[in-house]
């Protein structure tokens, strides 16, 4: 399939995704369902009416083809460990002013976890304010992270106590019951599409406390690693921290950052 390169380079230069050559065999049949799907008759076609379509959506389809918005509360438990174990030293306790951007929100796991993490953990929680940015490419993930509504399953790991403070539950009409974060949790939190390779990022006008780019860097090749990672250099200070996701590393000879804890890196 030679059209494989044409969807390569469309979704490198588009998105930043490097489509790895071993995938060619996933997104070719996934291709050739939605040329079944759309009535086309060739790659070539499907290629022309995704480069084509003004409004961004097929090229989402194509994104969520070969990304995954696999996520889940509280994950990479040593962060949340080592929140817990800095939080007297992490944050503007003069300005009591807190910034933290969840960059590659998924479903929504993340910056709720956030939110619940300082509501249990940091004192005076009313007194301070705080602001969580949680962005996404997908429009569609986005919708399911402001809904803020979640399966049994997805909650499993949860203790039953912060479940049962932070979220409510619902049945639905087949008895199934499904957990609704309160509003009082959604509150701190905004959501935007922002597209971390091609996005704007001079729009961020303050440092943020902590970004979080977790488990999304993995898609990106090391040219637009390194481009992303100078774009966040800019919005941290020297206290700032950079959370990554396990599987992820920043280059050893990238001098601008350090590393603190596993998957944990502040400016140098
Ligand atoms: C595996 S999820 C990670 C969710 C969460 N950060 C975590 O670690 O649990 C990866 C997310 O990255 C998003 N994504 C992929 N490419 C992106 C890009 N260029 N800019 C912003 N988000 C992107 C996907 O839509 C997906 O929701």
């Amino acid at each position: 399939m030679s059209e494989f390169k044409m969807f390569q380079k469309l979704i490198y230069n588009d998105v930043g995704i490097s489509l790895a050559d071993h995938k060619r065999t996933l997104v070719q049949s996934r291709l050739r369902k939605w040329i079944r799907e759309f009535g086309l008759s060739s790659y070539e076609e499907l290629y022309e009416k995704i480069a084509s379509d003004k409004s961004g959506q097929m090229l989402m389809l194509l994104v969520n083809a070969i990304t995954t918005n696999v996520t889940s509360f509280f994950r990479e438990e040593n962060q949340w460990i080592y929140m817990q174990e800095h939080l007297n030293e992490m944050f503007d306790v003069k300005n009591r002013r807190i910034r933290i951007w969840s960059a590659a929100c998924s479903s929504g796991q993340e910056p709720y976890s956030i939110i619940i993490f300082l509501k249990e953990h940091l004192k005076n929680f009313d007194e301070w304010d705080i602001k969580i940015l949680a962005t996404d490419i997908s429009e569609e993930i986005l919708k399911k992270a402001i809904n803020g509504v979640y399966t049994k399953k997805d909650v499993e790991n949860m203790p039953k106590n912060i479940l049962l403070k932070h979220f409510n539950s619902i049945k639905d009409s087949n008895g199934i019951s499904t957990f609704v974060v309160k509003d009082e949790i959604k509150k701190y939190i905004i959501f935007r599409v922002f597209n971390l390779v091609t996005g704007d990022f001079s729009m961020f006008k303050n440092y943020f406390n902590i970004v979080f780019c977790r488990n999304v860097m993995i898609y990106f090749d090391r040219p637009t690693q390194n481009q992303l990672l100078e774009q966040f250099a800019k919005l941290l200070n020297k206290k700032s921290l950079l959370f990554i996701g396990h599987s992820e590393s920043i280059h050893k000879k990238d001098y601008t950052y350090k590393l603190v804890a596993p998957s944990i890196y502040k400016l140098n």
